[in-house]
């Protein structure tokens, strides 16, 4: 597995898969590593839901703008806030702020995983999330917070797309 500085600096967001199946042993090696990640109190207040149905990919496309790279990947993993749970331990910041960091942390551990095994993704925030609690049969405070279309590329290796300057995005004080 590459070192963690080398998946930083190669992961980018890959919107082109070929149509190669994710092996059954390195799914699970990307859901063992989300399960590793931090989260508010311990409560893990997120789910993970992976999609493996056609059907489904296509109807999460059109919720999602028509980004049709989703229909084109062989899974598409989505990160839900479970707000409810985390309200119950802290209340309003439990649920309006926690258990979507809980999800985001989880999302991103699934990025850099996928990455770690040479498998793409890119982060879809961009979808109607109305439809997604739909299709999905999200119970009542249960939000979607991201979508991860996640599978095989032979896309050249994009560089490290444009960042920010370091005086822009870091102050010492
Ligand atoms: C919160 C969030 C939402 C995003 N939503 C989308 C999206 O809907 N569609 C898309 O193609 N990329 C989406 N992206 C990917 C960004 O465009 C991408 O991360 C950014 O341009 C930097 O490029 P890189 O990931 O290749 O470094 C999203 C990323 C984040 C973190």
């Amino acid at each position: 597995m590459k070192n963690f500085e080398q998946i930083c600096k190669d992961r980018s967001s890959i919107r082109k898969f070929i149509g190669k199946e994710i092996e059954k042993e390195k799914l699970y090696q990307v859901l063992n590593i989300i399960k590793t990640a931090p989260s508010a109190g311990n409560l893990q207040a997120y789910e993970v839901i992976v999609i493996k149905s056609s059907d489904l990919k296509e109807k999460l496309c059109e919720a999602a703008l028509n980004q049709d790279f989703i229909t084109k990947a062989p899974i598409v993993l989505v990160f839900v806030a479970k707000k409810a749970e985390s309200f119950i331990r802290y209340g309003e910041r439990g649920k309006v702020l926690y258990s979507i960091q809980d999800a985001t942390i989880a999302c991103t551990y699934a990025m850099l995983a996928c990455e770690a095994i040479g498998i793409s993704s890119t982060w879809v925030g961009a979808f109607d999330e109305e439809k997604v609690i739909k299709l999905l049969n999200c119970k009542e405070e249960e939000t979607p917070i991201a979508l991860l279309p996640i599978g095989y590329t032979l896309a050249p290796k994009i560089p490290l797309t444009r960042r920010k300057e370091s005086n822009e995005l870091f102050r010492e004080i």
